[in-house]
Parts: structure tokens; sequence; C-alpha cells
């Protein structure tokens, strides 16, 4: 009879472990993942989320998943310290960017776990309000200034060390109707524009990063969006905006802010025509923002290009309200798609110069506005509503380092 010799057992002993040992930084468990599970001397394999564990050096790890999410609240392993390999924002600045950030809005910050994940800024380096530097939040009627909600996340951004954006100065939406319904003259309006631009610029002057000083100037189909801005000034708010804000601070990048400008599009000409006729008439103007609202799987095509297409005409770039929803529920086929389609973002971002950062609007699911506005979706930010991160948290990464 064949007979082992014992050199031969304990070798046989030792290959699986051999082949299961994962190097630093490898995955090293996740739903679905069939590789080895061991991390190599000095690192420990962590747990990112539900389907993706990686070696990581140092510190110990909590134990690896053995079921699907569910949705039971579990421990935010998103409030965990990010390391190097995990942090955003550190990644997204040693890839020579400004920042990897998040929106918030004031109601979401007396959630303690929100916020710690919220005010580290190796993880988001920079905050934009969703909703409390608003025209209705800002100046709800004619001359009152309410600053509260908007004071609050200015003062938010300088407390953790992060830029801030400024979101936004004229926009038809969230408009109070003193404006939208006085019937102002265009002299009238005008004045109302640069108060009211004016003022909410100066008041965070050396404070904002960038500022969207208009917000979604266009209809899908490229025509002018017909607001009370358009039908009373036609084309001429938006230098009037843009020139008050850089009156009201000199330093502020100004932006001009849409959606469905991410790819080739009807919309993205007119707004491409845009910026080289305020170009040509000296109108200040730094920046494009595409806010990028996408949906799983059908992202438009050639972002790259598109993103080099506006930066070659003088401007800089950057997603403004990236996140990506899905029809519910989610599955794990959708949100691998969603990783992907996060990391096909990114790294159209890192690839192009001119792309200043990436901010996603709202980092968790928990108070994402998908789902009151398209009811059946949601699901579209990086880290799901029990502020668990999912895949597409290390599609940023991939697409960061891509
Ligand atoms: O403030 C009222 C509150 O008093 C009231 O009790 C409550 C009841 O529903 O509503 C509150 O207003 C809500 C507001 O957010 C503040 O929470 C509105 O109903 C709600 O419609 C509004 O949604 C915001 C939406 O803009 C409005 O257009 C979302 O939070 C905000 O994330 C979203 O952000 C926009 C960007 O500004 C521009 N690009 C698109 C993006 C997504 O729609």
């Amino acid at each position: 009879m064949f007979k082992l010799s014992s050199r031969f057992v304990a070798l046989v002993a030792l290959i699986p472990f051999a082949v299961a040992q994962q190097a630093e930084w490898d995955q090293c468990g996740g739903i679905g993942w069939t590789g080895g599970t061991t991390c190599v001397s000095g690192t420990v394999c962590t747990v990112m989320n539900s389907y993706y564990s990686q070696c990581l050096p140092g510190t110990a790890a909590p134990p690896p998943p053995t079921s699907p999410p569910t949705s039971t609240p579990t421990a935010p392993s998103g409030g965990a310290p990010p390391s190097s390999a995990t942090a955003l924002n550190t990644i997204a600045k040693s890839k020579g960017k400004l920042y990897f950030g998040s929106a918030t809005d004031n109601p979401e910050l007396t959630d303690t776990a929100y916020t710690t994940i919220l005010d580290d800024n190796t993880m988001f380096g920079q905050i934009t309000p969703g909703n409390s530097m608003k025209w209705d939040a800002t100046e709800p009627e004619q001359g009152v200034f309410t600053w509260t909600g908007a004071d609050q996340i200015a003062n938010l951004a300088e407390t953790n060390g992060q830029l801030l954006r400024g979101h936004n100065c004229v926009w038809y939406s969230q408009l109070p109707s003193w404006v939208s319904s006085s019937g102002f003259t265009a002299a009238q309006l005008t004045s109302v524009i640069q108060t009211h631009c004016g003022t909410l610029v100066g008041r965070y002057k050396g404070q904002v990063y960038s500022w969207d000083v208009v917000n979604e100037p266009f209809n899908d189909d490229g025509t002018w969006r017909s607001d009370v801005f358009y039908n009373t000034l036609n084309t001429e708010y938006v230098s009037i905006a843009l020139n008050a804000a850089r009156t009201a601070d000199p330093n502020a990048k100004l932006y001009i802010n849409d959606y469905n400008i991410e790819g080739p599009s009807a919309k993205t000409t007119s707004m491409q025509n845009l910026v080289k006729s305020l170009k040509a008439a000296n109108v200040p103007l730094d920046g494009i923002g595409l806010q990028g609202h996408f949906i799983v799987g059908e992202l438009p095509s050639g972002i790259e290009d598109n993103l080099r297409a506006f930066t070659a005409l003088g401007v800089e770039v950057a997603f403004t309200e990236l996140d990506i929803r899905m029809t519910l529920p989610s599955t794990a086929a959708l949100l691998a798609q969603q990783s992907t389609d996060y990391e096909t973002v990114v790294s159209a971002c890192a690839a192009v110069e001119g792309c200043v950062g990436v901010t996603i609007w709202d980092y968790t699911d928990k108070y994402s506005w998908v789902p009151a506005t398209f009811p059946g979706q949601g699901a579209a930010c990086p880290w799901d509503q029990n502020l668990q991160r999912k895949p597409a948290f290390q599609g940023i990464i991939n697409g960061w380092n891509s």
C-alpha cells in the first residue's frame, strides 16, 4: 500500500494555507468571494463591506460577514477610521485632485453615526449643503436673509477642515414666490439677483471654494429653461449673477451647474456654447458642474472626452452631485454594476487634469433624495442606509487608482 512520507504530509498540509495567503491590499473575503481569506503577516483581513474584505496593514479587524446584508441595522463599519487605502479624499488628493466630497443637509447633522463619517476629512475633503444655501432658505422674504442652516454647514466645513461648495445662487426651483411671481421688471429683477447673489456669496467670502452661481439653466433638449429669470432677462441673468458673485468674492470659483451634460447631448452642446459666449464676453466663469445623477447601467458614453471638451473651453469641471440609482430592491448584480459605474465616473475625472473633484449627493442611502423623487428607485449612494459601505465604495477607490 502506498504510504505518504511524514514530510510530504506536512507539505500538503501547508499548501492550502500558502495558496490562501493574500498580499497586502488584496481582497480576502466578502459575499461571493472564493479566493483566499488569510492575509500575509503584518496585515489583517478587514471587512470593508459585506461584499469586500481587504488585507490592510495594522490593527485587528471585525470578523468577516457570514450572511448577506439585511435591513436590520448593524454597527456602522463605515465609521471606523479609514486607512490610507480606503480614505477616499486622501486617495483623490494623491491623484492630484482637490477633493472627494459629499453633500449633506442640516436635519442629518443630529445623527452622530452619520456625522462621524461625514466629519472625517480623509474620507470627505469637501461638503455641499444640499438645501440650506438655496434661495428659499436664505432670502425667504425680500431683503430678509436667514443664515442659520447655511452657517451651520459653513461652520462644519471649517471645523472639519473641509472645502465648501456653495449651492446655489440662481435656480428656478426652491425659489420663493416673491421672486417668481412678483412681476418684476427687468431692472427690478436685475437688482434682486444682484442683491441675492452678492449678499449670499459675500457672507461666505473666503470660505467657499466654488459656487454653483447658476443652476440648471437648460431643458434637456438644449433650449433655455423657461423661468422667471429667463423670461424676464433672457440669457442676461447668467452674466448678472456671475458678475455679482465675482464682486462679492473675487477668489471663489464660479460655476454653472447642470444635469444630463455628462455625455454628448443637445444640452451639453448648449452648455458648451454658453461657456464660449460668456468667455468671449469676459464674463467671469471658472467651472462647469456636471451633476451626475445617473441610473445603474445607463451611463452616457464618452464621459472622459466630454470632460475634456469642457476643459478645452477654458473652464475646470467637477462632478458635483454624483449618485447612481437603481430600481429596488437592490441585488448583488445591480450593486456590482453600480460599483462599475462609480468606477467609470471617478476614473474619467481621474484622467482629466481639469477635473478638480467629485462630490456625491450625500454619501448614504439613508439620506438620499432619490426615493422621494423616484418612487421605487433608490440605493444610489456608496454607503447603504445602515451606513455600511457598498461595492460602489470600492468602485470609487478603483476609479481613483485607474
Ligand atoms: O423644508 C421643508 C420642510 O419644512 C417640510 O416639512 C418638508 C416636508 O416634505 O419639506 C421640506 O422641504 C424639502 C427640502 O428638500 C428640504 O428638505 C422638499 O420637500 C424637498 O423637495 C427638497 O428636496 C430637495 C430637492 O433638491 C428639491 O429640488 C433635496 O433635498 C435636494 O437633495 C435636491 O437637490 C437637488 C440639487 O439642489 C440640484 N440638482 C438636483 C438635486 C436633486 O434633486
